[in-house]
């Protein structure tokens, strides 16, 4: 008799249509993280906060049907036990030789003391793309300029403030003294926030959270033109993933790195240190899926409420390549049988 030899499974296309299995698994995990973190809000506790993020997007990832693979997470596997750097997540079934290889860069709470303090900000976030399709950031920071379409190739990290911001007010119409500028309120950043008051920009200080300001800048109406200052090079690259479906624009270039980060970078794929990246260096990716619940409220989410019989988070889920944006308001409900669901 003859042995037939199986047929290798044919690894499925990588969809990122908002209906797909993956993309809708990403928004389940950002929203299954967002609820637990909630649950420490105001606790005064922000390893607690990241952590219970942290192990709450590591199990719901075991239900999404991808080979995944994290490039941004965190910290190395020594320094964290949960969502390291090279961990293999994803359903582990044994279809999973047939599912989408995904890289994924993730900040499972960004802005925790934001939750800890419960402070407006606080989300839980993660993108995913292609093989090689998001730049693996060491845990650095970024300095860096985030603006909206309209202000594509008019800012340069090396121009005077000055300069930056009466190109940005040009592109936008409008003049310097009504644009508004997000700066983390850090004394890393106090020549940049004396210059931009000197320009007569209006400023936004924040205590922490730069990427949904980042997010809000690619945006008509949000009240946020333009981003400025140096955060983590991960939250970057997760700003990055979220203009390119965004079509936003922004420069940025590694620095506050150690000795020890600046030699393991050419093993990341960094030959110039000194290279300043677009959104599209950063999450060169084809196929992007960005996905964001807000745990406690800004201008762009509401935070997650919780009620009798059930909890209500508010998500944006966007797909690259198909162009999808969306707004999701969902409603987890406790107990299908009698549940009182709240409209508002
Ligand atoms: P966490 O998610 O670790 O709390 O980071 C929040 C944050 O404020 C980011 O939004 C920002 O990019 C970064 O920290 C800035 O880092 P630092 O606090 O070291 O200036």
């Amino acid at each position: 008799m003859q042995l037939q030899t199986a047929e290798p499974r044919q690894e499925a296309e990588f969809r990122t249509d908002l209906e797909s299995d993956l993309a809708l698994g990403m928004l389940r995990v950002v929203e299954a993280a967002a609820i637990a973190a909630a649950h420490t809000m105001g606790q005064g506790d922000r390893k607690l906060a990241d952590h219970v993020a942290t192990e709450t997007m590591r199990k719901v990832m075991e239900s999404v049907p991808m080979q995944g693979t994290i490039v941004i997470g965190e910290g190395e596997r020594d320094e964290a036990p949960m969502l390291y750097i090279g961990e293999q997540v994803g359903r582990k079934d044994a279809a999973r030789a047939a599912y989408p290889r995904v890289d994924i860069a993730v900040d499972p709470l960004e802005g925790t003391n934001l939750c800890a303090t419960g402070s407006p900000g606080s989300i839980t976030v993660l993108a995913a793309s292609e093989r090689q399709g998001l730049l693996h950031a060491p845990d650095c920071y970024l300095e860096k300029i985030v603006v909206g379409p309209s202000c594509k190739g008019v800012v340069d990290l090396d121009a005077p403030v000055a300069d930056n911001l009466r190109n940005i007010a040009e592109s936008l119409d409008r003049k310097v003294e009504d644009l508004v500028i997000v700066v983390l309120e850090r004394a890393r950043h106090e020549k940049l926030i004396a210059d931009i008051r000197k320009a007569g920009a209006r400023i936004r200080l924040i205590s922490d959270g730069d990427l949904t300001p980042g997010i809000a800048s690619a945006m008509i109406g949000t009240g946020v033109h333009a981003v400025m200052g140096s955060g983590g090079a991960p939250e970057g690259v997760l700003t990055a993933a979220a203009l390119r479906c965004l079509n936003g624009y922004m420069v940025g270039r590694l620095t506050g790195y150690t000795d020890k980060q600046r030699e393991r970078m050419p093993d990341m794929g960094i030959k110039d240190v000194k290279q300043i990246y677009t959104a599209e260096d950063l999450a060169p990716g084809k196929n992007i899926i960005f996905a964001s619940t807000g745990v406690t409220e800004s201008p762009l989410f509401r935070g997650v409420r919780f009620f009798g019989d059930g909890v209500r988070t508010s998500s944006l889920i966007m797909a690259r390549e198909i162009g999808n944006i969306r707004f999701v308001d969902t409603i987890h409900v406790n107990r299908t049988d009698e549940a009182y669901i709240r409209f508002a």
